[in-house]
């Protein structure tokens, strides 16, 4: 292969290991200013707060404050879902803050044989409905993107896309495992475009202001702020064991899933499905997606200062495997597919090994080999890590290995 132009560089994404740049991987467990750290409490006090603020100022974005209120409101529920074994709630969450409101639904679904139940909190990408056949799923109203394979125009859900996303969660695994699942059209929090008049942010403003300031929340932030809220209905609920709620998300919103879990420890564990640039994956490898070009497809993700590293990730003093090391040293499980090059799976296999110092230090295990298992060959321990063949998805296989690696390490059954 031939070297690639800067200015190409930019535009090609690169899948070669030898054009891989060299790079030290910041150490987890060495403060900004050289201090090498050796205790939990270390971690606690020093290292951990400076990398999340880090993250939280030039990565994702700060969210700008507290809510006035919030209010929770049951809009349906049956005691016969998913042939009786289940139970059915929907729930509408209302975010009160400068006169202003945003309402969204969480759909969950309980095991009738384990109260309280331990759940999986995630969100999905074409509402509630789509998740699910289940005709008395309520289909929401929110600004959706238009999908001809799912039959959505006008940015509008329908029936039509009722059940199209059933693939993506194992549903009947989920409550057979003793599981719940709670999930939450992603719309609702802040629709998916460049446009910051709307959704969560626009609550926030102060007078006059009609973006967030360098330093403050994209989409990714607000999605994670969604998520604790959620976790905020989930603590009232008597039939959640709300002390085990893993937050879990698929590629944008398996961003969203890590930062809500290093943002809010309340999360017991939390699960990265295919969560590539921005998510799990090194971003100085530059293999796949990278940081400027992630910025420029999608510049409502990430807060403005993260623009700072487009073509200059080596001036990032941090990479992703310290998100996932805020996460420590509860239950994280980063997960690639095979097919899914432009995620970068060694990326993100990577950044877990490299996450390990930290959830060694608790005396908890990672992933210490540094050569990566075999497709299909999960290892799992309190930070787990697998690739399955296949493409960019979520599968059953995925949530066999979630499910499994929840109940020994998650919620474990007395
Ligand atoms: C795009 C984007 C990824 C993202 C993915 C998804 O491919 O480049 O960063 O993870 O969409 O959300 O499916």
């Amino acid at each position: 292969s031939y070297p690639l132009s800067m200015a190409m560089a930019q535009f090609e994404p690169n899948y070669d290991e030898r054009q891989v740049p060299e790079f030290k991987i910041p150490d987890p467990l060495t403060t900004f200013d050289g201090k090498k750290i050796t205790a939990t409490s270390e971690w606690e006090n020093t290292r951990r707060p400076e990398l999340y603020q880090f993250f939280e100022e030039q990565v994702y974005g700060k969210v700008p404050g507290k809510l006035d209120s919030l209010s929770f409101n049951m809009v349906e529920t049956s005691d016969d879902a998913l042939n009786g074994k289940a139970q059915r709630k929907q729930v509408e969450v209302s975010l009160f803050k400068n006169g202003k409101s945003l309402d969204f639904n969480i759909l969950l679904y309980l095991p009738k044989s384990r109260k309280p139940a331990p759940i999986f909190l995630g969100y999905n990408f074409y509402g509630n409905h789509s998740i699910t056949d289940d005709p008395n799923v309520i289909v929401s109203k929110a600004w959706a993107m238009d999908s001809e394979e799912f039959g959505i125009s006008g940015h509008t859900l329908t029936e039509a896309s009722r059940g199209v996303r059933v693939h993506r969660w194992a549903l009947e695994k989920i409550i057979d495992g003793g599981f719940g699942l709670a999930t939450i059209y992603y719309g609702e929090v802040d629709p998916d475009k460049n446009d910051f008049s709307d959704g969560l942010h626009s609550l926030f403003y102060m007078e006059s202001q009609e973006i967030p300031k360098k330093d403050e929340w994209g989409s990714i932030a607000a999605w994670a702020f969604g998520m604790s809220r959620a976790l905020d209905y989930l603590e009232t609920d008597p039939d959640i064991d709300a002390s085990h709620v893993v937050s879990f998300g698929h590629s944008r919103l398996g961003k969203a899933a890590l930062w809500a879990g290093a943002s809010d420890t309340r999360f017991a564990g939390v699960i990265s499905n295919d969560s590539g640039c921005g998510g799990a994956a090194l971003s100085k490898r530059q293999v796949g997606e990278t940081v400027g070009r992630i910025n420029t497809s999608f510049p409502h993700w990430f807060c403005d200062n993260f623009t700072e590293y487009n073509e200059n990730e080596e001036a990032l003093p941090v990479d992703q495997h310290e998100l996932l090391a805020l996460i420590a040293p509860r239950p994280l499980y980063v997960a690639s597919a095979e097919d899914d090059q432009w995620a970068d799976p060694r990326g993100e296999f990577l950044s877990a090994h490299y996450a390990t110092s930290v959830y060694d230090l608790y005396g908890t295990k990672g992933i210490s080999d540094t050569k990566m298992p075999e497709v299909n060959s999960p290892v799992q321990n309190t930070l787990a890590y697998h690739i399955r063949t296949g493409k960019h998805d979520v599968t059953e296989y995925d949530w066999e290995q979630y499910i499994d690696w929840a109940k020994r390490f998650v919620a474990v059954k007395p």
